[in-house]
């Protein structure tokens, strides 16, 4: 592929916008074993043959290089669901073993989590979030179609036993299904020392039923939450972090009451953070994909398979980020969803 004339020949992961992606998200298998509303059909959707797949070695290869070259300063494993790789915690031992060592987080639903979660930080894992979207088991089920709860609540369990601090749970909340449950699940991470992010539900499902009408926005959140916590917004630099931080304190014991807690808002889609985006995504099966809402992406697993070299693989991935798009463009006439659903890009 020819060189942009723009695009400086030999850099980090920098695009025309001036940002500079230091935020690797790689996703691990488009295989799921929940099958949330927002995300996947009830019937699951037609998977990758495993030979397509990024192996252990390739996944590897790909981490040094962009840690290497691109001065990539963190990796996060994701799905569809990261643990049902049998191979994660090899995978997690060499990224560990880089040089230098980036910090490693795995975005999960927990399940088959409590009989791993040692080997996993014993293998390297820093941060864990979790997505948990209400602590009902009937309106788990409902949201997930899948009566594992428990499951899920043990996983967490474990990565805290397991010496893991500071995981996070990363909720949606939709109308009617889960929107009234805000606050307690809110009062249920506090309790837990657990940093609650409520996360706007984004148009990535499967089915396209998402609607702009219907959708929790950021202020809508705020004003469930508000019914009974007065929330603060933390000064500190967000630093590139999707989630702006709120502090949490009692309402009825005033502003002067002690901090209970953060809480985070990701508001993707009514008060989008573009501007300041840090990441870059391979897909499960070696695709460079610049946004979550990319239209296009840049294979580099047929490149590597093919016996391409680390300075081949790490231009072709430069050329894929120098043409992320400014932004999402979610709010813009004329947006259209990407065909692949989230559990097949990776949060
Ligand atoms: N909108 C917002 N968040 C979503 N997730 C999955 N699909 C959507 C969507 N359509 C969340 C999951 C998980 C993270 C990776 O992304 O709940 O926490
Ligand atoms: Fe699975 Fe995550 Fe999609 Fe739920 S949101 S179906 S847990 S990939």
């Amino acid at each position: 592929m020819a060189l942009p004339a723009d695009r400086p020949a030999a850099s980090a992961l920098l695009d025309r916008f001036g940002r500079e992606a230091t935020d690797l998200r790689i996703s691990l298998t488009d295989r799921c074993n929940l099958r949330c509303t927002y995300c996947m059909p009830a019937e699951g959707l037609p998977f990758l043959a495993p030979p397509a797949l990024m192996s252990l070695d390739e996944i590897t290869r790909f981490a040094r290089i962009a840690v290497t070259q691109f001065g990539v300063r963190q990796v996060r494993f994701t799905g569809g669901e990261p643990l049902l790789r049998k191979d994660l915690v090899e995978i997690v031992r060499a990224v560990a073993a880089l040089d230098p060592r980036p910090e490693i987080s795995l975005t999960t639903n927990a399940i088959g989590l409590s009989s791993r979660a040692q080997a996993l930080a014993d293998a390297g894992l820093d941060r864990i979030n979790v997505s948990l979207d209400s602590i009902h088991p009937e309106t788990f089920a409902k949201i997930t179609r899948r009566p594992f709860l428990d499951r899920v609540l043990g996983g967490i369990d474990a990565v805290r036993a397991a010496g893991l601090r500071s995981t996070k749970i990363n909720a949606v909340l939709m109308p009617g299904i889960n929107d009234h449950q805000a606050v307690e699940l809110l009062e249920w991470a506090l309790a837990g020392g657990h940093q609650l992010r409520f996360i706007e539900q984004m148009p990535l499902d499967a089915d396209h039923t998402w609607e702009r009408e219907s959708m929790i926005t950021a202020a809508g959140i705020r004003e469930r939450l508000g019914v009974r916590y007065l929330l603060t917004a933390d000064d500190a630099p967000r630093d590139g972090a999707p989630a702006e931080l709120f502090e949490v304190r009692e309402r009825a014991l005033g502003s002067d009451s002690p901090v209970l807690g953060l809480v985070g808002i990701i508001a993707s889609v009514s008060e989008p953070f573009c501007a300041d985006c840090r990441r870059t995504r391979l897909t499960a099966e070696g695709a460079v994909r610049s946004c979550l809402f990319s239209h296009t992406e840049t294979d580099l697993l047929g490149p590597l398979r093919a016996g391409a070299d680390d300075t081949e693989l790490a231009d072709l991935w430069r050329s894929a980020m120098w043409a992320k798009p400014s932004g999402h463009q979610m709010n813009a006439a004329g947006f259209t969803q990407p065909d692949r659903p989230m559990s097949a890009i990776g949060g």
